[in-house]
């Protein structure tokens, strides 16, 4: 169990040694520049006035959270190797803020992994001293897109600061203070203006990658619904009084996990390249992050799903893996990965991307229901160790303290671990559990009982060391926007525990009868992370979610109780008499941070930083990749890069004689990869993917950075810039 060891300056052996397992056996599978212009109108049709309702006050901004692009560890597939080293699309924060007159509420999507409990009480202090108690913990939620190409190192629980290098407050900030932008961007936009809802469905973007633990649900249950993933897609249209769109928010469910992790520039994933569509397409143009149109497409019940469609494969022999433990005969679970539906992940996330943009865009000029009626928010604070659940007249259960199982280290087929464990295991690795009780010791009993038939490879709820390794207190938030319910949900749900939740709760609101027609939303990875949440039956299959749901067999139980209760609470119109509950811990002593400082910055012999390496061909044609190669120091060393860029591409006008930025870092077209070499010099690779749509011309690509050197005893940044050659663009092929 933790040791009670104090924790003092450095690392200790054990530190070092806990952490080296860790990033060996951790598979976990599992994203922002504002320049806030007048939002130009949308062409998009008024929609039908039926009777005016009273008008909600509504404001939308959208800001740059992106951290340091180099060395941090990207958080998603706990891969020790997949630190970041660039730019391939940058991470913004999407606030949307209601107010009815008298109760106001905020929607936060942000491109990251998940939100942690640290960065959202982090964030709610920022709030309090700016806004007081206008926003709080009961009103503000906070969502992330579950790209597993963001940055980590925001966590303030062992286990996540282990997979995540640390504690990185330069990771933080950004992220903190981006997701505090885009609320203050809304905040100073507030003005009278209408929703209107809508849904549909989306076919071929999205599959189940645990059919097996799917299955086990109870047959009269899934005769219910058509398809093993839920395809709806719910979108908010957010217009001014003039009916021209404001914004746009969206959730559908699929893990934003078609960059695989081998990639290893900052992106957005999936889910941030359809917002990007959007915003382009409502913002005419501008560069990204620019423009008022703010579009959200957020996480909901996503925990079994992969946007990987065409499915597992073994691929060393290119047959199906197994379907009960995703092995592969030869290589085992190494070898068992998704892929599709593109040729590679850029093109695979373009594809899935482009299909939600494209259904969000239709029901979005589609959505003339308006939404009407006050606004509602009830949350808590819950230990979720210690709920007791009364599931019929005669039985009661118990959720657990938390654990992982033996098939957590499995991974997904989404991306795997490195070591030999599968998924759907029940039973125990003798060799495993043996260097787990010498390193971090044996669960206890207790432990061991509670979660079964999980077998249990670490027992986080019992490991306390220099800090807990999971949290206990986890928030529980609903929001009701007229008729539109948003259940923030503090970590994965699978697609039949989001469709119970779902139920339960439309269920209590409507019970009063003061909620009609309900719209029950997921909205995933909330508030706090605390892995997966898998049905009951699920859990029995100990597939990677089932041993990855941390508070046992029971936890589902335990939190449609939880959240049928704050459902209650909200058609009953009591919110006030909820208990507020525990409220969690804000560590201040034994957060560690393991990614060393950045070191000085070297450049070849006779050269200065931003000078070309390896230069531009004169002539390309559309479609083509244009690279350029330049003496760089490290991003790390760039400071806070938010609303700034590394890249920008620019176009010769000649009736002004001038360059115009029309790409820049955060563009789709380009990608900045950042090659560390030995001897601390290092290169910046920028292509540009040239689209089909772009004008013929002349044309330039532009690299800014930083670089690091001693004067004296006194380390000094200084910032370089490098530009290369004009190059034409044109659709001859013979330029001459
Ligand atoms: C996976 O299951 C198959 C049978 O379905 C079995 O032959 C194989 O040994 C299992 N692999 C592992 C690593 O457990
Ligand atoms: C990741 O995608 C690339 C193609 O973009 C592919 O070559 C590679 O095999 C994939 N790796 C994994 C582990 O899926
Ligand atoms: C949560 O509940 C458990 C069991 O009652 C208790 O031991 C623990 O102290 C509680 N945790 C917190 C942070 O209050
Ligand atoms: C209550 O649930 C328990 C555990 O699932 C079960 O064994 C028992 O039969 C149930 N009792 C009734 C009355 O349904
Ligand atoms: C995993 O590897 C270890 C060491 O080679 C071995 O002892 C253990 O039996 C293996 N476990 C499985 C499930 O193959
Ligand atoms: C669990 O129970 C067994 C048998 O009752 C006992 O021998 C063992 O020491 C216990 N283990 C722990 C970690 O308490
Ligand atoms: C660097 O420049 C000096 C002076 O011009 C020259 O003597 C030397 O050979 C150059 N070194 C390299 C590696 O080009
Ligand atoms: C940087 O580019 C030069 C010239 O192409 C090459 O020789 C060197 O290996 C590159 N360094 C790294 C770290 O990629
Ligand atoms: C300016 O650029 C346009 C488009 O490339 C070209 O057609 C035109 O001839 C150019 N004018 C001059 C004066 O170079």
């Amino acid at each position: 169990m933790g040791s009670k060891k104090s924790v003092c300056c450095g690392l200790s052996t054990r530190e070092v040694i806990l952490s080296l397992l860790f990033i060996l056996m951790t598979a976990v599978s599992v994203t922002l520049i504002t320049l806030m212009a007048t939002p130009t109108p949308d062409p998009t049709p008024h929609p039908t006035s039926g009777p005016q309702h009273k008008p909600y006050l509504i404001g939308v901004g959208r800001a740059d959270c992106t951290g340091p692009p180099a060395e941090v560890p990207l958080m998603g597939y706990a891969n020790s190797q997949q630190n970041a080293a660039g730019i391939h699309t940058r991470l913004f924060s999407r606030a949307f803020i209601i107010d009815d007159g008298k109760k106001r509420v905020v929607f936060v999507t942000a491109d990251v992994g998940m939100i942690s409990q640290r960065v959202r009480l982090e964030v709610l202090q920022a709030l309090q001293v700016k806004y007081g108690d206008l926003y709080g913990r009961d009103n503000v939620v906070l969502s992330g897109t579950h790209t597993h190409c963001g940055l980590g190192g925001y966590f303030q629980y062992t286990l996540f600061m282990l997979s995540s290098k640390g504690y990185i407050k330069t990771s933080v900030e950004p992220l903190v203070n981006g997701i505090v932008k885009s609320i203050d961007i809304a905040h100073s936009y507030m003005r009278p203006g209408r929703i209107y809802r809508s849904r549909g469905e989306l076919g071929d973007s999205s599959m189940n990658r645990s059919p097996h633990s799917y299955m086990n649900n109870p047959e009269e249950e899934r005769h219910r619904y058509k398809t093993n993933t839920d395809k709806q897609v719910v979108v908010l249209k957010f217009t001014d009084l003039d009916g021209d769109g404001i914004g746009m928010l969206s959730w559908f469910a699929v893990h934003a996990v078609s960059m695989n992790y081998t990639n290893l520039m900052v992106s957005s994933d999936n889910m941030g390249y359809a917002s990007y569509l959007l915003e382009q397409d409502k913002n005419h143009g501008e560069l990204p992050g620019q423009g008022g149109f703010v579009a959200g497409f957020s996480s909901s019940n996503l925990g079994d799903v992969s946007p990987n469609i065409k499915g597992p494969h073994c691929m060393n022999t290119g047959l199906p893996c197994d379907y009960l433990n995703s092995s592969c005969p030869v290589g085992g679970t190494k070898m068992c990965k998704a892929f599709g539906p593109g040729e590679d992940m850029f093109e695979s996330t373009r594809i899935i991307g482009e299909n939600i943009y494209k259904k969000a865009k239709d029901l979005y000029a589609k959505a003339t229901q308006e939404v009407t009626g006050f606004l509602h928010s009830a949350h808590q604070w819950v230990n979720m160790t210690d709920v007791t659940v009364q599931i019929n007249d005669t039985h009661t259960v118990r959720t657990c303290k938390p654990a992982l199982g033996h098939s957590f280290a499995a991974g997904t087929t989404d991306g795997g671990g490195d070591l030999n464990f599968t998924q759907g295991a029940v039973e125990g690795d003798p060799f495993w559990d043996g260097i787990r009780d010498a390193l971090v010791g044996e669960p206890s009993n207790e432990t061991q009982e509670c979660h079964q038939p999980k077998p249990i490879l670490f027992s986080t709820g019992e490991m306390n060391w220099p800090l807990p390794w999971h949290p206990q207190i986890v928030d529980v938030q609903i929001l009701t926007i007229g008729s539109v319910a948003v259940v923030a949900i503090p970590g994965e749900m699978t697609t039949m525990s989001g469709r119970r939740m779902r139920e339960a709760v439309k269920q209590e609101l409507q019970s009063e009868g003061a909620f009609q027609d309900v719209e029950v939303v997921i909205a995933g990875l909330s508030n706090i992370y605390t892995h997966y949440i898998t049905t009951f039956e699920e859990y029995q299959v100990q597939r990677y979610e089932g041993a990855s749901t941390i508070f046992g067999p029971h936890t589902l139980s335990a939190y449609l109780q939880k959240y049928r209760g704050l459902a209650k609470a909200i058609a009953q119109d009591k919110v006030s008499e909820l208990p507020v509950g525990p409220q969690p811990p804000f560590f201040e002593k034994g957060l560690f941070n393991l990614l060393a400082a950045a070191p000085v910055d070297r450049k070849p012999e006779n050269s200065s930083f931003g000078d070309v390496l390896e230069q531009v061909l004169p002539v390309y044609r559309q479609g083509d990749v244009v690279s350029v190669t330049f003496v760089a120091g490290n991003p790390r060393h760039s400071g806070d890069i938010r609303d700034k860029t590394f890249v920008t591409v620019e176009i010769y006008d000649n009736r002004t004689n001038s360059w115009d930025v029309v790409y820049n870092d955060a563009s789709w077209e380009t990608r900045f990869h950042w090659l560390k070499g030995s001897n601390r010099q290092s290169n910046s690779t920028v292509e540009w993917h040239i689209p089909p749509s772009a004008p013929s011309g002349s044309y330039r690509i532009r690299h800014f950075g930083h670089y690091k050197q001693m004067k004296g005893l006194r380390p000094v940044i200084t910032p370089y810039e490098g530009t290369s050659d004009v190059f034409r663009v044109t659709q001859s092929f013979y330029y001459y």
